[in-house]
């Protein structure tokens, strides 16, 4: 479009004689009649529920932290940390200048189970509308042996793009279980034997940025099938694992450093995977070259029995909204009392599993009734109500008496 002194109105083309008022941009120029029809236009349209951010807030970290508070309960810092380094990974990818050389720093999360390391790496790809492929690295071998091969993470994410090149070469990796293929270490935890080491240097050269040859057609390779290439320099890589047992490697370091500089020696001092430093993961049994990828960490904390609650009552797509849904199936409403509540969060705490844990109590809880609905409904009975007696010892099957 070029630039002209504009005497007409673009819209509907009156002549800046025959109207009141003629408004002209470099490129446009707007009638008051126009603006007046506009506005109308505008007032009676219905409000919209839900604004989708626009493609620039997107790249702010705090919107993004905003989308994933409404998926993921407490963990403040860790989706600060995620944010930011998600941010920050797609302007490295979208930078259109030779200068500066930037880095790629993929993620490492640690935290315990079911704390929601996964649950934050599924929200960030749909947030962000990029493929995503999840894959287990205890199901990745070396090349060689029977399994999947690393590349195999490359042609999921293919997949996942709908076989298409340019979208997977913007995608998200997310490879859970990281923690299990530490080589053997000082950790008492670790009963894998060398292979982990081999995954992880086979994970090495993919994590780094390479060409991977996958099958265009999507799946496993076919021999003599057409194959197309993928650079994976741009793909952000995202490990997760619980670590089971780095919390020890991390406070020995702490108290023995504190015996080394202090004269008087607490006798247990708190320490949190924040502090964890590339040493104590490399004693975990990580490879220093693979720790060195793995610039950005993002630990998580154990959840407490307030997140819990909230996990199962606030959070969208909870649990209890979807079982109330099996139940309004059959017309019956399903509701908790507050201490019915407190307590299923307080057992699910003890089984050490994190918010995993509160699906299979609420099955548990739930399970005779969801048996019965379809008497209850013949019955007329409209709600069912779980308080505290029922959390400890859910209703009986009895199926004899139906
Ligand atoms: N912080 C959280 N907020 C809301 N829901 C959560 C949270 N953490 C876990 N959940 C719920 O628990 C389920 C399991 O969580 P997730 O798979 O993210 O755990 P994880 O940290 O990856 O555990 P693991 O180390 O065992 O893989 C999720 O699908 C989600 O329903
Ligand atoms: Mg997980």
């Amino acid at each position: 479009m070029t630039k002209e002194t504009h005497t007409n109105c673009s819209f509907c083309g009156k002549h800046k004689d025959s109207v009141k008022n003629l408004i002209v941009g470099e490129y446009a120029g707007i009638c008051n009649e126009c603006v007046d029809f506009c506005q109308d236009l505008l007032k009676d349209e219905t409000p919209v529920v839900e604004i989708a951010p626009q493609p620039s807030d997107k790249m702010d970290p705090m919107v993004l932290k905003k989308y994933l508070d409404q998926y993921v309960i407490g963990q403040h810092s860790a989706k600060i940390m995620l944010a930011v380094a998600i941010v920050n990974h797609y302007k490295r990818i979208g930078k259109t200048t030779a200068e500066p050389e930037l880095d790629k720093a993929n993620i490492l999360m640690l935290g315990p189970t079911g704390s929601g390391k996964t649950l934050l790496a599924k929200s960030v790809a749909r947030y962000l509308d990029v493929p995503f492929a999840i894959a287990d690295a205890t199901s990745i071998t070396e090349a060689g042996y029977v399994g999947d091969d690393v590349e195999s993470l490359i042609s999921r994410l293919y997949a996942a793009s709908g076989n298409d090149i340019a979208k997977t070469q913007r995608g998200i990796v997310f490879v859970d279980e990281i923690d299990k293929i530490s080589r053997k270490g000082e950790s008492t935890s670790i009963t894998r034997d060398v292979s982990g080491e081999g995954v992880q240097q086979a994970l090495l050269k993919m994590v780094e940025g390479t060409v991977c040859r996958v099958s265009a057609a999507g799946g496993r390779k076919h021999p003599g099938g057409d194959m197309i290439e993928i650079d994976t320099r741009n793909i952000l890589f995202i490990a997760g694992g619980a670590f089971v047992g780095l919390d020890s490697i991390v406070k020995n370091r702490v108290q023995g450093t504190s015996i080394g500089f202090r004269a008087r020696v607490e006798a247990s001092i708190d320490t949190d995977l924040d502090m964890t430093t590339p040493d104590d993961l490399v004693k975990f049994g990580m490879i220093p070259e693979f720790v060195g990828r793995f610039q950005s960490w993002v630990s998580l904390e154990e959840l407490n029995k307030a997140d819990l609650v909230m996990i199962l009552t606030q959070v969208k797509h909870s649990y209890i909204s979807q079982y109330s849904w099996l139940f309004n199936c059959d017309s019956v409403e399903l509701k908790f009392t507050d201490a019915s509540l407190d307590l299923i969060a307080e057992r699910t705490m003890k089984n050490k599993t994190g918010a995993r844990g509160l699906h299979s109590e609420l099955e548990r809880v739930l399970l005779p009734h969801m048996f019965y609905l379809r008497q209850y409904h013949a019955q007329g009975i409209k709600t069912v109500e779980i308080g505290v007696d029922q959390v400890e010892a859910p209703a009986a099957l009895k199926a004899a008496n139906f």
